[in-house]
C-alpha cells in the first residue's frame, strides 16, 4: 500500500516510523516531509496547505491513504477535496475541523452539551470586550478565535495586560480579522487525551502530557512544546472514566447530533482541576509533541488502525507497558528570534524525530526551525526513561541547541 503523509514536523516523522513498521505498507511519501523523514519516506515538495496539488500529486501515485498531520491542512479542506477525488483520507472535514480551528465553535458546542469546559464569552468588538474585562477577575484568559499557531491565548494577570492582548486581536488585527473568547481562569495539571473518533465511536490512544514552558521547572515562556511524556500516574482510574465518559465521548455523539460527524484523531487538552476535569482546547489532529511519545508505545499496525476509521469498523490498538519521555532540542532564541543552518552531527539514531532539520549539500542535518529535534527513549520506569534521553541528547552535537532535563520529572518527584 501507498501512504501520503502531509506535513513536516516531529508528528509526522513518528506517523511515517509507525506506517514503516506497518507489513502492508510498500510505499511512503511525506508532503513535504524533512531531512530526517526523508530516511524512510519519499519527501514531495508540496506544502502542507496546497490542497490541489496534493490531490494531484495523490491520484497520479495512485495513493492508498493519506494521513493528515497539521491543523492548517485540516482547516482548508484537504480531507473534504481527497475524499470528493476518491482517496481515502484519515482525519476530518473541514467542518468538523472548526472544533480546533475556531475556539468560538468549540465553546458553543460543549455549552450546548454540558461539557465541562471554562465560563466563556464571546466578543468581537473592542469596546464591549474592554467593558467586560474591567468587571473580570484577574488573570483572565484571552483567545483569539482562530487558528493562530499556538500564539492566540493570552493569561491576563491584570488590566493593562488584557487591554494589550484585546487591542493586538481586536484592533490590530495581529492574526487576522476575528474574535474573541475571554474565559475563566482554571488551574490544575494538564494533560492530552487523544482518541481516534469515527461518528460516535471512540478508541482511547494513551495519554500523554506536554511541557510548555521553554526552560526546567516550567519556569520561561511558552511553546509549541518542549518535551513530552506517557503513560501518566496522576491520572487515576476515576479521572480517566470521567474524561472519557463525560468529555470524549459525548463530544464525539455532539459532533454527529450537530450534522458534523468526526473522524480522525480528536485530542482533547484537558485539565485536572479541584472541580473535576475541564476541557481547555480540542485539537482535530494529533498533538505534537505527544504523538512522538505515544505512538512509539503502539505495538499494533497503524496502518490497519488508519484504515479500520476510514472504512467505519473497529480498530485495533495494542499498546507495551514501558514509559516514554521525549525531549525537544530547539534552537537558542526559541520561542523567540532564532538562527538556521547549524550543522547537527549524530541525529540519525531511530529514537530521534526530525522537527525542523534540512540536508546542506553535503548530505549534513542543519538546523531549520524552532523545535529542531525529538529525542525518545524508552524504559520500565519514567525515571529511568528520563535518564536515558538525557544521555541520547548529550550524544547530539549542535552548537545553538538547548532543552529542558526535566521532562517528565513532575510525574516521579517530589519539589
Ligand atoms: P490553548 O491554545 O487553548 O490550549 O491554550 C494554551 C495554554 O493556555 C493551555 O495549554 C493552558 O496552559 C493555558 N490556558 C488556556 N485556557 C486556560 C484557562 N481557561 N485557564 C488556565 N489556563 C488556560
Ligand atoms: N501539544 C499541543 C498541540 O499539539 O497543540
Amino acid at each position: 500500500m501507498k501512504v501520503l503523509v502531509i506535513g513536516g514536523g516531529g508528528r509526522e516523522h513518528a506517523i511515517v516510523h509507525a506506517l514503516s513498521k506497518s507489513s502492508k505498507v510498500t510505499e511512503i511519501y511525506a508532503a513535504p516531509g524533512n531531512a530526517g523523514i526523508s530516511k524512510l519516506a519519499m519527501c514531495v515538495n508540496i506544502k502542507d496547505t496546497d490542497v490541489s496539488n496534493l490531490v494531484a500529486f495523490a491520484k497520479d501515485e495512485k495513493i492508498d491513504l493519506v494521513v493528515v498531520g497539521p491543523e492548517a491542512a485540516l482547516a482548508v479542506g484537504v480531507v473534504d477535496e481527497m475524499q470528493k477525488a476518491g482517496i481515502p483520507a484519515f482525519g476530518p472535514t473541514k467542518a468538523a475541523a472548526q472544533i480546533e480551528s475556531s475556539k468560538n465553535f468549540a465553546k458553543d458546542l460543549m455549552s450546548k452539551y454540558n461539557i465541562p469546559t471554562a465560563r466563556y464569552e464571546v466578543f468581537k468588538d473592542y469596546e464591549s470586550a474592554i467593558s467586560f474585562v474591567k468587571i473580570s477577575p484577574f488573570p483572565t484568559v484571552i483567545k483569539y478565535d482562530g487558528l493562530a499557531a499556538g500564539k492566540g491565548v493570552v493569561i491576563a494577570e491584570n488590566y493593562e495586560e488584557a487591554e494589550a492582548a484585546l487591542k493586538d486581536m481586536l484592533l490590530d488585527d495581529k492574526y487576522g480579522k476575528g474574535k474573541v473568547v475571554i474565559e475563566e481562569y482554571l488551574e490544575g495539571p494538564e494533560f492530552s487525551f487523544m482518541c481516534f473518533v469515527d461518528g460516535e465511536n471512540v478508541y482511547p490512544l494513551q495519554l500523554a502530557q506536554d511541557h510548555k514552558r521553554a526552560y526546567d521547572g516550567d519556569k520561561g515562556p511558552n511553546t509549541g512544546g518542549m518535551g513530552a511524556y506517557s503513560p501518566l500516574p496522576f491520572i487515576t482510574e476515576k479521572d480517566y472514566n470521567e474524561a472519557l465518559n463525560q468529555i470524549m465521548i459525548p463530544t464525539a455523539k455532539a459532533m454527529v447530533n450537530e450534522g458534523n460527524p468526526f473522524k480522525g484523531v480528536l485530542y482533547g487538552g484537558l485539565m485536572k482541576t479541584k472541580k473535576g476535569i475541564k476541557v481547555i482546547e480540542f485539537n482535530a489532529r494529533f498533538g505534537d509533541p505527544e504523538t512522538e511519545v505515544v505512538l512509539p508505545r503502539l505495538t499494533s499496525d497503524i496502518y490497519d488502525a488508519f484504515m479500520a476509521i476510514v472504512n467505519g469498523t473497529e480498530p485495533k490498538l495494542v499498546w507495551d507497558n514501558k514509559c516514554t519521555i521525549g525531549i525537544v532540542m530547539a534552537s537558542k532564541g526559541y520561542p523567540g528570534d532564532y538562527k538556521k543552518g547549524f550543522i547537527i552531527e549524530n541525529a540519525t539514531s531511530d529514537n530521534i524525530y526530525h522537527m525542523g532539520t534540512k540536508f546542506d549539500d553535503n548530505g549534513n542535518y542543519l538546523t531549520n526551525g524552532g523545535r529542531v529535534l525529538f529525542v525518545v527513549a524508552s524504559a520500565d520506569t519514567l525515571e529511568e526513561a528520563n535518564k536515558k534521553a538525557n544521555a541520547l541528547v548529550d550524544e547530539i552535537k549542535c552548537e545553538n541547541l538547548y532543552h529542558r532535563t526535566d521532562i517528565g520529572a513532575k510525574a516521579y518527584k517530589k519539589f
